[in-house]
C-alpha cells in the first residue's frame, strides 16, 4: 500500500514538472520580472544620515571646527567646505548602477567605472585614459574621492557643477560619445531602469519616461556619496596622536613648513585649495605643452596651469599629474625640489606660482613626505560594485548580447 502511494506521488509529481516545464515560456524570452531588478536601497550610505525628508546629509568629525576661513593656512582642525549633499537614498543607489553600467556609452562598451575603478582609487591606472573607440586622451582620469566638495572640475575646471561635468563625460566624442536623445532612447528601452528611475523620482506624471535631469542627478548623488575623510591622518588631526608613526608625522612637517609648501596648495581636510597654480609638470616626450586653465578662463596667466589635485588616497592612483608623466608618489614628489621651472619647455614663458620654488629637501625628507602622503588612505566608504546591471536583466533575458561581452 505504501510503495504503492509514494510510486503514485512520484509520477504526479513527474507529471507536474512535465507540464509546467511545457506551459512555462523558454527562460531567454521572459522579460525580467520585478523580483530580479534591483530594489534601491532607502538607508544612507555611510558618513550620512537620513533626514525626515528622505535627504542624505553629510555627517563628519570635521564639522565641529571653525569655517576654514578662521584658520591659518594648513591648519588641522579646520571645517571642510560646504558639500554637494541632501540626495535620496532611492538616488544615490541608482547612480550606482548607472555609474557601473557601459550601456551609458553609445556603443555599450564604456561605463563610468572603465575610467574610474573603485580599486584604483576611481582612477584608471594609465597615464592617460582610453576612450571611445581606444582613442588614447590627452589627461589623466583624476580620482572621484570627495568630488562633492570641489567647485570646479576637470584639471582645468572647465566644468563648474557636476551636471556639467556629466553631460562632458557622456556626450564627449572621445569619451563615453553618446547623445542626449539615444541616452534616453536606451534607458527607456530597460524596464529595470523605468522601474528604478520611478522609485527614485516619484512624480505624478511619468507617461514622457525617464529625463535627462534624472540621469544627471542619480550620478551626482552617486559621486557625492564618495567620502573619504577617516584616515589614519585624520585620526592624528581629530587628536589621536598614535595614529601615526615618528617618520609619518616628520613628513607631515615637511608637508607643511615653509620650506616645502605642500599645504598652501594641498591645504587640509581636503589638500586641495580648489586654485589654480601652474607647477611646470612636464608632459610625456614628444606632446606639447596642455595649456590647462589658460583655455576656459581665457587668461595667459593661467598658462599651464591645472586645478591643484586632492591628496586624498593619492597611494591608489598612480601614474601622476594631468598627464600621468610620474609612475611613483616618489617621482612625483622629487619634482619638487629638481628646481623651479626645470621641466618648462625652452620655448614658453610660464607664470610659476610663487610657492612653488628651490626647497632643496634631500632624499630622507622626500622619503618621510611619501610615508606622510600613505596615511591619507581611507576607503572605509567604499561603495559595492552592483552584481548585476539593470541593462544586463534585459539583455540576458532576451539573449540580444552574448554573455560575458
Ligand atoms: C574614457 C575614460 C573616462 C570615462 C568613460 C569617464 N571619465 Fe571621468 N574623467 C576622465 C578623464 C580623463 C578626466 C579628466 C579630464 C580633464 O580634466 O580634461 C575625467 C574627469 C572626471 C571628473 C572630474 C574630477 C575632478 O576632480 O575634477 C569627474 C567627476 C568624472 N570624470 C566623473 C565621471 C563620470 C560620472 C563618468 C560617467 C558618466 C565618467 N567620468 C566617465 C576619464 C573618463
Ligand atoms: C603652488 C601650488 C602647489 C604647491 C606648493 C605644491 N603643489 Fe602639488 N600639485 C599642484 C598642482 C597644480 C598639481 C597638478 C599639476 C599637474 O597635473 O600638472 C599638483 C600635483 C601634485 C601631485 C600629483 C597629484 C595627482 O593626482 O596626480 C602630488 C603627489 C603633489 N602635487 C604633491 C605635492 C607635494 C608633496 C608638495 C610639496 C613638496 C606639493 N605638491 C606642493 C600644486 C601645488
Amino acid at each position: 500500500m505504501m510503495r504503492k502511494q509514494s510510486w503514485l506521488l512520484k509520477s504526479s509529481l513527474l507529471g507536474l514538472f512535465f507540464l509546467t516545464a511545457y506551459l512555462m515560456p523558454p527562460p531567454d524570452k521572459t522579460p525580467p520580472s520585478d523580483s530580479v531588478i534591483p530594489e534601491l536601497r532607502t538607508q544612507c550610505p555611510p558618513g550620512f544620515r537620513k533626514n525626515e525628508h528622505n535627504e542624505c546629509v553629510a555627517i563628519n568629525l570635521y564639522q565641529q571646527y571653525d569655517s576654514p576661513n578662521n584658520q591659518g593656512v594648513g591648519g588641522l582642525q579646520t571645517a571642510p567646505p560646504p558639500i554637494r549633499d541632501g540626495f535620496s537614498p532611492q538616488q544615490i543607489d541608482l547612480g550606482r548602477y548607472l555609474f557601473f553600467d557601459p550601456v551609458l556609452s553609445v556603443d555599450g562598451k564604456l561605463s563610468c567605472a572603465s575610467c574610474h575603478q573603485p580599486e584604483k582609487g576611481f582612477s584608471d591606472g594609465l597615464a592617460t585614459s582610453i576612450g571611445h573607440q581606444g582613442k588614447k586622451l590627452k589627461r589623466s582620469a583624476p580620482s572621484l574621492w570627495n568630488v562633492a566638495y570641489l567647485e570646479r572640475l576637470f584639471w582645468d575646471g572647465r566644468a563648474t557643477t557636476q551636471e556639467e561635468q556629466i553631460q562632458t563625460s557622456l556626450y564627449s566624442k572621445e569619451e563615453m560619445a553618446n547623445t542626449p536623445e539615444n541616452l534616453l532612447h536606451t534607458l527607456n528601452g530597460i524596464e529595470a531602469y523605468q522601474k528604478m528611475f520611478r522609485a527614485a523620482f516619484p512624480r505624478k506624471d511619468y507617461n514622457d519616461g525617464i529625463a535627462l535631469d534624472e540621469i544627471y542627478t542619480a550620478i551626482a548623488a552617486f559621486q557625492s556619496s564618495l567620502v573619504s575623510l577617516n584616515s589614519r591622518y585624520d585620526r592624528y588631526a581629530h587628536g589621536y596622536h598614535e595614529a601615526l608613526n615618528q617618520k609619518e608625522i616628520e613628513g607631515l612637517n615637511v608637508f607643511r613648513s615653509f620650506v616645502a609648501r605642500c599645504a598652501e596648495c594641498h591645504t587640509p581636510p581636503l589638500f586641495t585649495n580648489q586654485q589654480f597654480a601652474v607647477i611646470g609638470s612636464p608632459e610625456p616626450t614628444g606632446v606639447p605643452l596642455d595649456p590647462g586653465a589658460q583655455v576656459p578662463f581665457h587668461d595667459k596667466s593661467l598658462r599651464g596651469a591645472f586645478k591643484v589635485p586632492t591628496l586624498r588616497n593619492i597611494e591608489k592612483t598612480a601614474p601622476y599629474m594631468h598627464s600621468g608623466s610620474f609612475p611613483s608618489l616618489h617621482e612625483a614628489v622629487e619634482f619638487y625640489t629638481k628646481g623651479r621651472g626645470h621641466a618648462v619647455p625652452e620655448d614658453e614663458t610660464l607664470y610659476l606660482h610663487w610657492h612653488i620654488w628651490e626647497p632643496n629637501l634631500s632624499g630622507y625628507e622626500i622619503d618621510r613626505l611619501v610615508d606622510f602622503l600613505k596615511t591619507l588612505t581611507d576607503e572605509a566608504f567604499m561603495p559595492q560594485v552592483p552584481k548585476t546591471l539593470p541593462s544586463e536583466l534585459i539583455s540576458n533575458a532576451l539573449n540580444s548580447k552574448d554573455p560575458g561581452t
